[in-house]
């Protein structure tokens, strides 16, 4: 299952729904519409449209992410769904919109003190949108995350290399995860130059593989990074069952 992929997930959930609802009607043929009743207009606008039927359009998917409507989509067999790539591009992005709470903590220079101290500090500190970063960081790429306070006087500094950045869900407060490891800066704390961190999502096969390599595999919770990542397996299970459900 290595050929599985976040965006071919994401991509099956709704052909699942689709499906069930498809051949819970007559069968049909692809490409076939299923009303017989003549167009109005054979130019098909959707700015200065109408609203269709969606049995005139059976190809048509809807993608939603996190409950709203993301993309649209059409299908090309029960298995796959052709989309614009850019709808799934940056959806790691906006994924900082689902946590809240979160925390660096380490033994690095404080401002007050101006060396390393022997109390662990912790600092609460806000998730940055990739893009912000990649425009303000000298070298920003899709490994790395940002995190800051608007005002400045929030970071991680000299001393705090390695150390977690964690954060909690909006919707499961009692869990902590960790989304970053202290990497580096441009001077500590300094207004509109947060502090940069290394993506921990972005490895997780890598320290599966690692792990395992070792002989004592580390094995990561399944929503570990992106909650929207169900496993292959779980998308085949709902699949089958949604499927036989009207059987
Ligand atoms: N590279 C530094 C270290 O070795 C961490 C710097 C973090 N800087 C920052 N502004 N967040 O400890």
């Amino acid at each position: 299952m290595t050929g599985w992929r976040p965006g071919a997930a994401v991509l099956l959930l709704p052909v699942t729904l689709l499906l069930s609802w498809a051949h819970s009607s007559s069968a049909w043929t692809c490409g076939q519409k299923r009303s017989t009743k003549p167009e109005k207009s054979e130019i098909l606008e959707i700015t200065g449209g109408e609203p269709a039927n969606i049995r005139d359009c059976p190809w048509q998917v809807g993608i939603l992410y996190q409950g709203r409507h993301l993309c649209g989509g059409s299908i090309l067999s029960e298995w796959w769904i052709l989309t614009a790539a850019h709808c799934f591009i940056n959806r790691k992005v906006t994924d900082i919109q689902k946590w809240r709470n979160c925390w660096v903590t380490g033994w690095g220079i404080t401002t007050t003190r101006h060396s390393m101290t022997s109390e662990l500090q912790k600092v609460n500190i806000k998730l940055i949108k990739w893009k912000t970063c990649s425009h303000i960081m000298p070298i920003f790429t899709r490994n790395m995350l940002c995190a800051g306070s608007p005002q400045g006087g929030k970071d991680a500094c000299q001393g705090d290399s390695g150390g977690p950045l964690v954060c909690q869900k909006k919707t499961n407060q009692g869990i902590w995860y960790q989304l970053g490891i202290v990497s580096w800066g441009v001077g500590c704390g300094r207004k509109r130059l947060p502090g940069v961190y290394t993506k921990v999502s972005n490895y997780l096969s890598w320290i599966d593989t690692e792990t395992a390599k070792s002989g004592k595999p580390y094995v990561h919770e399944r929503d570990s990074g992106y909650g929207l990542l169900l496993s292959p397996w779980a998308i085949l299970l709902l699949y089958f069952v949604i499927l036989l459900l009207p059987l």
